[in-house]
């Protein structure tokens, strides 16, 4: 199908309820399937309507990680797991380094961007100013796995008043988001002319985080101050619920327009291809660039925060699951997908969309595509 050539500026909005409750080989089904496809192909993002989602459970979460975020740095230094190229537990802000700063065909997306769409400058950008906990929401592999550095234990933070409601939030919310991000994988599949469980099955074993990130606002609410500096994630689906601060902001198919995200209030959540996604269909989705950054809306709710809740913490948490592909799955491109990527690609030139280089999918685990991309944003020693 042909990629339109004025994308709308409001992501698409998939119904997994659609999926779930009719027919399987119901038109109504095919239909909002082929869109979920068209979606990523076209943005790499979309909203996800579940109505199993809670708005209730993900501020329970936001309230939780505010406090444990607010804790003094020793007390967060306990939970951190540098040997486990902090894969579990907590990473403290200025410790992950955007890897585009320093990466010529992420930076060469940047200048085919039209000036006034692109990211805030990353080159001068030290680490991002970030924390981050990992929480493993994982099904053990009934074989031994090649890659037991990344399937770790979890760690619960000691404090009297998070420790005790730490798992159930932490379970309750997370498991409403791997619901439905698995959800919208058998979508995706379906869309794309597989059989449904193709992405389901690869991830079955997957070494999945609940990962939230905190951002304190006090000392990095100024306008324009990059939280999170244009990058790609490198899971296979990324799946937000809503922040309470606005700042994030997208790019469709990483040609066009920046978009600022919103996330409708109620059952929706915001989901985003990774480069998993990107690899196993030989580049027909592409891993969605994205930065979080302190925009003018951003401001409006500090100050809204300030005047309506001036006891809690002015910490701006993102709500984000990373859905991963098992480590030892053989990732290697679908041969369909990458000839429909060959097509998608000339139709786009022909738009006068230049996509940069062909990009190559070599076959590897799984395992030794994470351990690669996590060498390059600095967390695991080369
Ligand atoms: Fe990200």
């Amino acid at each position: 199908m042909a990629i339109s050539e004025r994308l709308s500026m409001d992501l698409p909005v998939i119904d997994l309820d659609v999926f779930r409750n009719r027919p399987r080989d119901s038109p109504e089904v095919q239909a909002e399937c082929q869109k979920a496809a068209d979606a990523l192909i076209a943005y790499g993002a979309l909203v996800l309507h579940d109505s199993r989602v809670s708005e209730h459970d993900n501020n329970v979460f936001l309230d939780l990680l505010e406090d444990y975020f607010a804790q003094p740095e020793e007390d967060l230094k306990k939970d951190e797991r540098p040997e486990l190229s902090y894969q579990i537990g907590v990473t403290l802000e200025n410790t992950e380094k955007p890897k585009c700063a320093v990466d010529e065909p992420c930076l060469r997306v940047i200048e085919r961007l039209d000036p006034s769409e692109r990211p805030l400058d990353i080159t001068a950008h030290s680490p991002d100013p970030k924390c981050r906990f990992f929480w493993r929401m994982v099904e053990p592999p009934p074989y031994e796995t090649q890659f037991p550095g990344l399937n770790a234990d979890n760690i619960t933070p000691e404090a009297p008043h998070i420790k005790a409601r730490w798992a159930p939030v932490m379970n309750q919310w997370g498991r409403s988001m791997k619901n439905a991000v698995e959800g919208l994988t058998e979508m995706a599949a379906i869309g794309l002319g597989l059989p449904a469980g193709t992405f389901k099955g690869a991830g079955t074993y997957g070494p999945h985080l609940l990962a939230p990130t905190a951002s304190d606002l006090n000392k990095y609410g100024r306008k324009d101050t990059i939280l999170a500096g244009f990058h790609t994630d490198l899971n296979f689906l990324t799946i937000h619920g809503r922040s309470r601060y606005p700042g994030l902001h997208i790019w469709a198919r990483n040609t066009g327009k920046r978009i600022a995200v919103k996330i409708p209030r109620g059952s929706y959540l915001l989901v985003q291809a990774g480069k998993q996604l990107e690899h196993i269909t030989g580049g027909l989705i592409k891993a969605g660039y994205h930065e979080v950054v302190v925009n003018d809306k951003t401001l409006d709710v500090i100050d809204l925060r300030k005047r309506r809740f001036p006891d809690r913490p002015l910490v701006r948490i993102s709500s984000t699951f990373f859905w991963h592909l098992s480590s030892d799955y053989d990732l290697t491109p679908i041969p369909a997908l990458a000839h429909q990527a060959r097509q998608v690609r000339a139709e786009q030139f022909d738009l006068g969309k230049d996509e940069g280089e062909e990009v190559e999918y070599p076959a590897m685990k799984v395992g030794e595509q994470v351990q690669s991309e996590l060498k390059h944003i600095a967390l695991m020693a080369s």
